[in-house]
């Protein structure tokens, strides 16, 4: 079997084009365009390169983007009062902190001082709970941008095996409350999994987030399995491979997302949608 191409940066671009109109629509009735505001604090190049794509791309839907680039010296104090400021902020529907944050600052601390009805991205204690017990609210962009690959596939999600690679609060832990909330089995898989071949050689889904190139051989796929690489990882001559060996795991899917092309938009474009989401609700 020769997989289908789950192509990400289609469904991305199709997404961006419903946002335009959302946005329209609200300009139109005159409400204000949606505000996302993203902070990135130090220079890590890859960080800088995803909040460069972020911001750029909410201009180009019409969200209004406030971006804070701050030094890598920062106080994790500092940050807190710029997350306060953000909350209080009106123009601000959104507040994203690009992770990693340099190792002095908490992640934890920070993710949780933004007002969960602005957490953009999932990941405050209380949308990551409600994800928990399937009452969804704002859902983090990774995982819920591969439910709308995986709803573009047009196969029924209920009572297949799905594997998650990787456990992170990122990608691995929501992606597996999503894959249960639409009733698959998850058996989520990390560092300490035994003989993780054989777990995914039994998996209908695989979801591979755990950054290291090629970390999954094509031919532990199942026949006919759906394959979802998150991973982006740039190999010494400077190009981009996933998790999962794409050459020989395409011959034997059914389905399978690209890299780059494949998860990455979608993240992207998913973190838009919720934003004008918010803004909608607000307004509703
Ligand atoms: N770092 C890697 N992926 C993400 C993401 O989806 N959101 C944030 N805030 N940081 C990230």
């Amino acid at each position: 079997m020769t997989a289908q191409i789950l192509d990400g940066k289609a469904i991305a671009a199709e997404i961006r084009e419903e946002l335009k109109e959302r946005v329209n629509t609200r300009v139109k009735k005159g409400l204000r365009k949606p505000g996302l505001a993203v902070v990135l604090v130090g220079e890590n190049p890859a960080s800088q390169v995803y909040v460069n794509s972020k911001c750029k791309q909410s201009v180009e839907v019409g969200i209004e983007s406030f971006s804070h680039k701050l030094p890598d010296t920062t106080s994790q104090d500092v940050l807190i009062t710029l997350i306060d400021e953000l909350n209080a902020d009106e123009r601000v529907d959104g507040i994203l902190v690009q992770l990693p944050l340099p190792d002095h600052i908490e992640d934890e601390a920070v993710l949780e001082r933004i007002a969960p009805a602005k957490d953009v991205d999932g990941f405050h204690p209380y949308n990551m709970g409600r994800l928990a017990i399937n009452m969804p609210t704002l859902r983090p962009c990774t995982p819920r941008g591969v439910m709308t690959m995986l709803e573009k596939t047009g196969i029924p999600l209920r009572g297949k095996n799905a594997v998650v690679i990787g456990a992170s609060k990122i990608v691995g832990m929501p992606m597996a409350l999503e894959l249960t909330n639409v009733r698959a089995t998850v058996t989520i898989c990390h560092s300490a999994t035994q003989d993780l071949e054989a777990k995914v050689r039994e998996a209908d889904i695989v979801v591979a987030g755990v950054g290291i190139p090629n970390f999954v051989p094509g031919d532990w796929i199942k026949d006919g399995a759906i394959v979802i690489d998150v991973g982006i990882n740039r190999l010494d001559d400077g190009s981009l491979c996933g998790d999962v060996d794409f050459a020989t795991a395409k011959e034997k899917a059914s389905w399978i997302t690209p890299v780059p092309g494949g998860v990455g938009p979608m993240t992207i474009a998913t973190l838009l949608n919720n934003a004008v989401d918010i803004a909608e609700q607000k307004d509703a």
